[in-house]
């Protein structure tokens, strides 16, 4: 079980960028500190046992013990250990303030927490959110990324642990958290503050890609959508049925049955058909699993904010799921 948090997409004991490495470095200074000092006070303590019966003492003695108890506990070991935590505080302070940026600016992304998902938001040319998705993080790799948080509800909190420390999301307030990749990847993301129920069910997928590789992600994701076919079936269900809680750009606003929820309760679905993943993290994206997950999503996952569809026919979710599926840049 210990070995087992040795590797894998959400190990701290596998740093992939320098906030989490030097984290890393912390921490294990800290542990090998740690056990010395362990090692010590055991040792200390089994000596206590080492001759049981009292000897008599002369009182030069009595004052020669009682000096040593005064220098070594009073003034020696309290000093020592002001000095150890001092010199934690500096490597773990420095850790605390901003990765430093190269010459170039900061990528902005900002990150909102819901329960139980995550609102992903790239900010355009004017500063104004234009790309939107849900549940994916793409991020540049070799260089800083400020993360802006905040949260839609209750407290959540944005940790990658690959990539570095936690910060809370808390409602009403954005707070910023500067992390950066070495290299592109995959890895692992997840709600470090209970939240509720499915505080556990709150994934998310980063991938972190070479710079030109993100700028053509989001450059597609910047194409107004082709025209959605108001006839067809399975739009007119979504507009009816799903689209007062969730956007999918280019919508045609004459289907959505109530418009002034304006779409914003659950996540935006506009390239939903391109995530890895279903339900925040809770089951993967193939063939077939929009619908299977808008049929089974309270079992999948219990307490979600959607309501069950019981009063669809399973037909009518297959349409919607298999439509769902086509949503890509
Ligand atoms: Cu969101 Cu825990």
């Amino acid at each position: 079980m210990l070995l087992a948090g040795c590797a894998g997409e959400m190990s701290i004991m596998d740093p992939a960028g320098p906030a989490a490495s030097h984290q890393f470095w912390v921490w294990w200074t800290m542990l090998f500190v740690s056990v010395v000092v362990a090692l010590a006070v055991i040792a200390l303590w089994l000596y206590t046992f080492r001759r049981r019966e009292q000897p008599q003492r002369t009182p030069r003695q009595e004052q020669r013990i009682m000096l040593r108890l005064v220098l070594g506990g009073g003034i020696l070991l309290p000093v020592v250990s002001i000095v150890a935590l001092l010199v934690f505080a500096a490597p773990t302070g420095r850790g605390m303030l901003p990765l430093p940026l190269p010459e170039r600016e900061a990528e902005r992304i900002e990150v909102v927490g819901h329960q139980w998902w995550w609102e992903v938001r790239y900010p355009g040319e004017n500063g104004e959110p234009d790309v939107v998705t849900a549940n994916r993080l793409m991020m540049p790799a070799g260089e800083p990324v400020d993360f802006r948080l905040t949260s839609a509800d209750v407290i959540h909190a944005f940790w990658i642990p690959r990539l570095g420390g936690k910060r809370d999301m808390v409602p009403g307030r954005y707070s910023t958290i500067r992390l950066e990749a070495d290299a592109p990847g995959v890895f692992g993301a997840q709600c470090a503050e209970f939240c509720g129920a499915q505080h556990t069910g709150m994934l998310l997928h980063v991938e972190a890609l070479e710079r030109n590789e993100f700028d053509a992600w989001l450059a597609d994701r910047r194409v107004p959508p082709g025209p959605i076919d108001d006839e067809d079936a399975a739009v007119r269900a979504f507009g009816e049925h799903c689209a007062a809680c969730h956007t999918v750009a280019g919508f045609p606003e004459a289907l959505i049955d109530d418009e002034a929820a304006h779409g914003i309760q659950g996540p935006d679905l506009t390239d939903i058909g391109s995530r890895p993943t279903l339900g925040a993290g809770v089951m993967p994206m193939e063939e077939d699993a929009i619908a299977y997950w808008l049929q089974h999503h309270q079992t999948l996952k219990p307490g979600n904010r959607m309501p069950p569809h019981n009063h669809l026919d399973a037909e009518t979710l297959q349409d919607i799921g298999a439509w769902l599926e086509t949503m890509e840049p």
